[in-house]
Parts: C-alpha cells; structure tokens; sequence
C-alpha cells in the first residue's frame, strides 16, 4: 500500500469508527455488529502501526489504550477548580436563597432561577479542546494544578475525542466526573474475586484507582464514563447553564439526562425530593443535588469567595439506614481460602433494595461492632454496592441473645484456620484438601477468560469431585470417557462434549492458562503483562523479584505471590503435567520494524501535546528510527521533544540541565 493510500484509508476508518461510536454511545443506535466494529478497528491498528505518521490526535484507536505513563505529569489548571459548600437541609437551603436574593438586590418575593443536578459521585476531571480536538485532561488535584491523564480520558468511549459539527470556539473546557457504573464495578469485582484478589470498596475509589493506572490499556478494559456539566472559555455566547448544558449535548458529551430547571426555591425542593428515592435507580452513586444559579449573567455579580462560588451550593442526601435483626452469622471458603463472615439478615427495605446479606469483612470487623446474634443492627448503604452494618443497638439486646466467636476450625474441612501476620482475615490452610477451595480451583480454570471450557461449571466440577476424578486442573486432561459417562445424567453427547472443551483448551494462548493458574492476585491483566514480558513459563519461573517489579503494574505482593506460586513442588509437578497435556506456556514476541537510524543512541523524553501525532505514536516513531524514549530528565539525556501545554517544570529543567528542546517539527525534519 502506497503512503497515499494509507493515509485515505485510515481517515475513512476514522470516520467511520467514530460515527459507529457515537451512535452506539450517544444515541444506543448499533449501526454495525460488535464482530464487524471490531474488524474495522483492528484493521485501523494495523494500518496506524505501520504508518505512524498518519495517525491522528483524535483517532478512535485510542479507546482501546496502549500508552504506558510512569509519572503523570502535575500541569497548571488554566481556570482554577472550585469546590462547593454544603448544605444539609430545608431550612440551610432556604438561606442560601435568600443570601443570593440579597447579594442581587432582589426582593424576598422576587424569583431567582436555578438549575438541580445531581451530585455525582466520582472523580472531577477537566478537558481542554482545541479546534475541536480533544487535547488535554486534568484531575482536579488540589483545584490549582492537576495530572495530565490524557492517555487514560481518551479511553472514555462517550467521551467525544472530536466534536460533532463546526460550530465550536477555538479552545474551550469542559468539567465533569469520571465515574465507573454499578455494572462495570461489579465486574470488575467478580473478576479480582476470582483470581483472589482483594475486592475493591467502592466505585468511586474505583475510578479514581482506574484514571491513575499506568497502562490505559487496562483503563480501557474497565470502562469508565464520564458526564460533564460544566462549559468554559472565553468568548461563549450562551446565556444561561442550561443553553450550556444543551450546547455539550449538541456537540456530542454525555451529559446526564437528570437536571432539570426550577423557578424558584420550592421547586429545588421538590426536585432534592424525587430525587432522594429514584437516584438508587441509576446507573451511578450520587450523594446529593448540586444547585446552580441558571443565569451567568447573575453567576458574574455573585462572583465567589476564597474557595467556592456563591451562585452554586450542594445539598448532602443522608447516607440511608436501616435496623434490622441479626439472624445468623454463616462463614464462606473461598477458592483461595479466605474465610469471610456474612451476616444473615432479617429481610429488610433499603435504598431501593431488599437486604437480606450483608458483608462483615473479618474477625476484626465482628470486634469492633461488638456482634451478637439475635442483635438489632444498624445496615447502611453508601457509595457501596454491598450493604454494611455499622453497628448494634444496644438498648434492643435481647437476653437470648448468642455471643458470637469466630470458629477456629475450617468449617468445610476441619482444618484449624490461619490468620497471616498482619492480615485481617483468616485462611484455611488446607489448600489442596478443602473442598470448596479445590473446586473453586477448577471453576477459576476453565472460566471464559482462562481456558473457556464452557461444557464444565459449577455443578459438573463438584460431580467430577465427588467421584474423586478431578482434585486439580491437570486431572481434567485425563478424563476419560467412560469416566464421564458413569456419572449420573451423563449420556455420550455431553461426555463428548466436555471432552472436546477440554481439547480445544489446549489451542487457548499462554497469558490465558497463566491467569487459570489461580496464582494469587494475578488477575487476568496482570497474567497478560506477565506473558508479554517473560514469554515462557520457564523464563517467568526464573524471574527476580527485582525482574518482577519492573513490570508496569507489578508490585512487591504480585512478584512475592509469584515466587511464592513457584516454589511449591507440587505445583511444579502440576506445571510438568499440563505442559505433557499439550497446553501453551509460551508466547510470541512482539518486534519493532526498524525504519531509519537517524536517531540510533539518541535519548528523548517527549511531553506535551502535539499536532500530527499523538503521544504514543511520537514514542513509537523514535523507536522505529533507533531511539530511546525515557521519562525523567536527566543531563545525559539527549532531546526533550516538546508540545503544546508541556507542563512549565519540565521546561525549566530542562533549560538548567543544558538538555537541546526540540518541537514536534525539528522532530519530523530529523527523521525525514
Ligand atoms: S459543579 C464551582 N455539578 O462536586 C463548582 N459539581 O464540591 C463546580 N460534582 O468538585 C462544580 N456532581 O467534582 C458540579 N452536577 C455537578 C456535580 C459536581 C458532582 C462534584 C465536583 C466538584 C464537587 C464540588
């Protein structure tokens, strides 16, 4: 293909991917099967990997992520970012109406106009565009200065990477919150549950964890949304919040479809009303009502204080809670053993949902609360998804009430349970005779993500057990089939069947088998970084700690875990039998295609935003002609190659270190 071609060709993928997107995001219109959509964007990688050159700031190849940030660099925000006050209730909000009635002059008879939005509960995040193009993105930091999490906002699917129509100021911002849906949280969850991870608390946490990770590849898999509420810029015309408001819409943002209008201050309060119930029934936490003074032109007399608006106040919802009974406490193995006491509930309403189970955490937790069943306790259910008890009343403590102590003995197998120093939660040491923890051994292998042998779950694996077939992963390759037809309900179809999944798990590539491994806290991603990097199970075997921890992502309890994993004979001998069975523990290397060599030994650090390239294909292009991209600054080091909006500290140090800064077109001359 000639550079010509190429250049057309990725411009009409572009295009159309960007299309499909905001139809499917913005508009839940699917235009083309996710096979096809998917065929279209893995053909657009190719092409942008082989023509760096012509991949745009603004191509939709960047969802997927791929850029690795070691530091997020701390830039100035150019309009700082406020907070809000809070209020509590009716009477606080009825003063701030008549604060700002008074500030305006106005009469106590006269209307003021406002704007409900809910609160939500996430991370503020602001974007700057620039001729339409999405080109910086800042956490709120301390409101003065922020982190450039460019890379990772780009990977916001209903996030507009260029705006829709040609109507737009040459700059602008837009301010809003990053947050990750109940649905992805749970996910996400589901997943760390199963590879022994710990679970995160909630979703907020979540997303703030999730726009600061490292490689926005792993971003990109955990879906964060986003929903802005805020325009600014010099030179807008609108008039009101709410012309803003519907000004994002038009050009393509998310913006939550909740907010509405309300002529005076009786209507916020009827609008904090309907909201207090029916915002459970959203997609996202939201912890209160933002009100927004509708006019700028008033926003503007109002002006602000030191450290938030006076057009603007939020009202705090009260966390929701509830007394219940305490019925029984029952106690969980996991697959990695961990014991987890879980409060059995009388059924109880709350925010929306019947509680019937509620987490206790650990030992510690029952302590602290001070626990006896038959107790009236308190249930609350915050920014979490699973409901907790935060405490007991005391004055309803019946005289039957039962103390409640943590058993000491496994109660699945017996085992005395182990509780690790410094760790809050106790084990089961019995790793490989604990029923619940075989089984959920072999239902972590063979799930969609590891192996993917759909013709076996949770039922099949505890007949397989129960016959004494299968006591870990390797037993499953030596199934035969008069083995599985002697079991109860089992005909030659499904015999066949699950033979033929276990076959085909042999084709299923190596980062896969590794994360079935079950090695604790490597998830699924971890697993990926962990192939990509040793490529053989040999070569991971051998790996220093110190070898471990450079990986992006892998800190000292993963490489711990995983040396750990490996110095136990019989999983060795596990390893020797899966290997004999004909599985993959090995994996290709990815190469760089050289171009040129103009750059051979040359060091570079690149900041800042630029117009023909976006940051990873700058990086990737200096590879291709020989050189080295690093990320701090250093008097060895030999370019800095810098952008729009680098931040002004880099540029300093770089001045006093004496290194050469080059622009993105010194750059384009040096490799042409
Ligand atoms: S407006 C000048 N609107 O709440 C204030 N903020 O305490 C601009 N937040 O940092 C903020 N939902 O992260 C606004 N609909 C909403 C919001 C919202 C959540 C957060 C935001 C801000 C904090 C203010």
């Amino acid at each position: 293909m000639t550079p010509q071609e190429a250049e057309k060709q990725i411009a009409t993928l572009s295009e159309k991917i960007s299309h499909y997107n905001y139809m499917y995001y913005q508009k839940h219109i699917s235009e083309v099967s996710d096979y096809e959509f998917d065929m279209l964007l893995e053909k657009l990688i190719k092409l942008e990997e082989e023509f760096p050159q012509f991949k745009k700031i603004d191509s939709p190849t960047q969802r997927v992520g791929g850029t690795i940030t070691k530091d997020f660099e701390t830039i100035p925000h150019k309009y700082p970012m406020l907070s809000l006050g809070n209020t509590y209730s009716k009477e606080e909000l009825e003063d701030f109406d008549k604060r700002v009635k008074n500030f305006l002059g106005l009469a106590e008879t006269d209307e003021v106009n406002y704007v409900c939005e809910l609160k939500f509960d996430g991370v503020s995040i602001s974007i700057t565009y620039e001729d339409g193009k999405l080109v910086q993105a800042l956490t709120r930091g301390d409101g003065v200065q922020g982190d450039d999490v460019t890379a990772n906002i780009k990977t916001i699917r209903t996030l507009p990477l260029k705006i829709r129509g040609k109507d737009y100021p040459k700059s602008f911002e837009v301010r809003g919150e990053v947050f990750l849906s109940h649905k992805n949280f749970a996910k996400l969850n589901k997943e760390r549950e199963a590879a022994g991870e710990s679970l995160y608390a909630n979703p907020r946490n979540t997303a703030s964890g999730t726009l600061k990770l490292q490689d926005s590849s792993e971003t990109a898999r955990r879906g964060l949304d986003c929903y802005l509420y805020f325009l600014l810029g010099e030179n807008l015309s609108h008039k009101t919040h709410t012309a803003s408001v519907e000004q994002l819409v038009e050009w393509g943002f998310h913006v939550s479809p909740t907010y509405q209008t309300c002529k005076n201050i009786e209507e916020v309060l009827a609008y904090i009303q309907k909201w207090e119930t029916e915002r459970h029934q959203l997609p996202l936490d939201t912890d209160g009502v933002v009100i927004k003074v509708n006019e700028f032109a008033k926003q503007q007399e109002l002006g602000l204080t030191s450290k938030s608006p006076r057009w603007a106040i939020a009202y705090k919802y009260k966390a929701e809670s509830t007394a219940t009974v305490l019925k029984a406490v029952t106690y969980q193995v996991g697959r990695t053993g961990a014991v987890t006491p879980v409060a059995e509930l009388e059924p109880v309403l709350l925010a929306g949902t019947t509680v019937k189970r509620a987490s206790l955490h650990n030992a510690n937790e029952i302590e602290r609360i001070g626990l006896q069943i038959g107790d009236t306790v308190f249930v609350e259910k915050g920014g979490e998804i699973i409901p907790k008890i935060t405490g007991v009343d005391l004055n309803k403590r019946p005289v039957t009430s039962i103390p409640l102590v943590f058993p000491t003995l496994c109660p699945e197998c017996g085992t005395t349970l182990k509780r690790k120093e410094g760790e809050a939660l106790h084990y089961c040491p019995n790793e490989k005779g604990c029923p619940p923890q075989i089984k959920g051994k072999v239902e972590h292998f063979i799930q969609r993500k590891a192996t993917d042998i759909d013709s076996l779950g949770e039922k099949i694996i505890d007949q397989l057990y129960q016959a004494g077939f299968v006591k870990n992963v390797a037993d499953l390759y030596d199934l035969t089939h008069d083995q599985l037809t002697s079991l109860d309900r089992f005909g030659d179809k499904l015999a066949n069947k699950i033979r033929q999944g276990v076959e085909e798990s042999k084709q299923v590539s190596f980062d896969r088998v590794l994360f079935g491994l079950g090695i604790r806290f490597v998830g699924a991603s971890v697993a990926k970084k962990l192939a990509e990097r040793f490529e053989t199970v040999e070569a991971l075997q051998k790996a220093s700690l110190e070898e471990l921890v450079a990986v992006p992502e892998i800190g000292e309890r993963i490489a711990q875990s995983v040396i750990e994993w490996f110095e136990d004979t019989d999983h060795l001998a596990l390893l020797a039998r899966l290997q004999q069975a004909g599985l993959q523990f090995k994996q290709e290397k990815k190469v760089i295609t050289l171009k040129g060599s103009q750059l051979e030994d040359k060091t570079f650090v690149v900041s800042g935003v630029f117009q023909q390239y976006d940051r990873n294909a700058i990086k990737a292009e200096i590879e291709a002609h020989g050189g080295k991209v690093v990320s701090s600054i250093s008097a060895k080091l030999d370019y800095v190659l810098a952008g729009d909006k680098m931040g002004p500290a880099k540029l300093e140090k770089a001045k006093k270190l004496k290194v050469t800064v080059i622009s993105e077109d010194d750059f384009i001359r040096m490799i042409a």
